[in-house]
């Protein structure tokens, strides 16, 4: 019995940690939590008070410029050029219900190709809002769809259904569009920039980004603003209706990516944790110092020197949310997704509201996360799922709720 017990404990243990085994220093306990005192998003870097008519255009480029500097690098403003092509489209897909459209972007000399699965829902007359996310494993494992291109990547078919949920937002009226993660950057524990599009970006002689330069989270984030770029050219999708979502480390690049594109109507952070929705300064589950030996290239390396100083960073996760305001924002947390501290994760979402409320949107009021299974919707949307780490088809349900409310005609 103790056995089974200890095995079941290390499951769970090893599925939340990045290498697989939980640090012995992970904090999980609420009273243990430092006191903090949270960087003002509403003051600026001169010690101002920021009124309804500086957000905009003086103190968001502020908070963004700290956000690029010292957690996720800037991303190059060298244009590069980008040519997409329709390789295969199919009017009756998911038994009539869906187009399916699969698109080549062409990055660069043309050499380096990201491929773009789309759906779109026949029933439609008129452009139709949508969603656009990352995935792990591969297009075609996002349905059991046989002719999703498979490029190799060696996971089953269909193998990320439920994460998807594909007939749910068909039939809700949205198009859905994604592509592998890998395909942009990499997500390999050895990453070196070489492999992904880094490369393309490179000054003469450059061969890695430079300390305030993008990581993978920056190229994810791009790669996510290429597929809106597709959608604006798509006649059936209405692209000033398009919500950006991930989940886990795809959180964060959909929250970076929102935070920086503000094309996209709508961000979505599902279970996105340490580096996406959760406060930093709370230190409780994952931190700065657990992430870097592993995944230290999801950021930019001067984010590296954060690791124990989370209350050095001049900025904090609140503030990322923040550059979101006034659109539409969700975050969702999970019970058993300590690792991710759902807490964190509502606090910062909470402390994003007073520059919600400034522009004048409603937005989080209670001091403390919502008990699990009742969800708040207002501008900001917030709920905490029974279960695991993971998206299912209680989280989307929620997104396309929240979808109706703030993305329907
Ligand atoms: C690990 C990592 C998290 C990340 C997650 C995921 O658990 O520590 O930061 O969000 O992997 O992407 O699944």
């Amino acid at each position: 019995m103790l056995r089974v017990l200890k095995m079941v404990i290390l499951i769970s243990v090893c599925s939340s940690a990045v290498v697989g085994k939980e640090p012995a220093d992970t904090n999980y306990d609420e009273a243990k939590v430092p006191a903090y005192e949270l960087p003002d998003p509403l003051i600026d870097n001169a010690g101002q008070s920021v009124g309804r008519e500086e957000w905009m255009p003086h103190r968001r480029g502020q908070v963004l410029r700290m956000f690029e500097e010292s957690v996720y690098g800037k991303t190059p403003p060298q244009e590069l050029s980008v040519r997409y092509e329709v390789m295969e489209t199919d009017p009756n897909a998911l038994d009539g219900r869906a187009t399916r459209k699969q698109v080549a972007a062409f990055l660069g000399e043309e050499a380096y190709r990201i491929d773009i699965l789309m759906y779109l829902p026949n029933a439609s007359e008129r452009p139709v809002a949508g969603f656009v996310g990352l995935n792990f494993n591969g297009n075609h494992t996002v349905h059991s769809d046989p002719d999703i291109l498979d490029r190799g990547q060696g996971k089953e078919r269909g193998s990320s259904a439920s994460r998807w949920q594909v007939e749910a937002v068909i039939d809700r009226g949205y198009a859905l569009a994604t592509v592998h993660r890998d395909q942009i950057d990499p997500d390999n524990y050895r990453n070196d920039f070489t492999d992904g599009i880094h490369p393309l970006f490179y000054r003469e002689g450059q061969t890695k980004p430079e300390p305030t330069e993008w990581g993978a989270i920056g190229a994810w984030a791009w790669g996510l603003s290429r597929v809106l770029d597709h959608l604006e050219k798509e006649p059936r999708v209405d692209a000033k209706r398009i919500a950006v979502l991930g989940h886990s480390r795809l959180g964060k690049a959909a929250l970076w990516a929102g935070a920086q594109d503000t094309r996209f109507a709508m961000v979505i952070s599902n279970d996105s944790g340490c580096g996406g929705a959760a406060l930093y300064r709370r230190c409780f589950g994952e931190r700065i110092h657990h992430m870097i030996k592993p995944v230290g290239y999801w950021f930019c390396t001067n984010h590296h020197q954060y690791q124990h100083r989370e209350d050095a960073l001049p900025v904090d996760q609140h503030m990322l949310m923040a550059l979101v305001a006034p659109r539409p924002l969700y975050v969702a947390s999970a019970t058993n997704d300590r690792w991710a501290d759902p807490k964190g994760e509502y606090l910062a979402a909470k402390h994003a509201s007073p520059v919600y409320e400034l522009l004048g949107r409603p937005a989080l009021k209670q001091a403390d996360p919502p008990p699990p299974g009742q969800p708040i919707h207002t501008t900001i949307g917030y709920h905490l799922r029974e279960g695991d780490h993971n998206i299912t088809e209680y989280d989307w349900d929620q997104y396309l709720r929240f979808a109706d409310q703030h993305l329907s005609r």
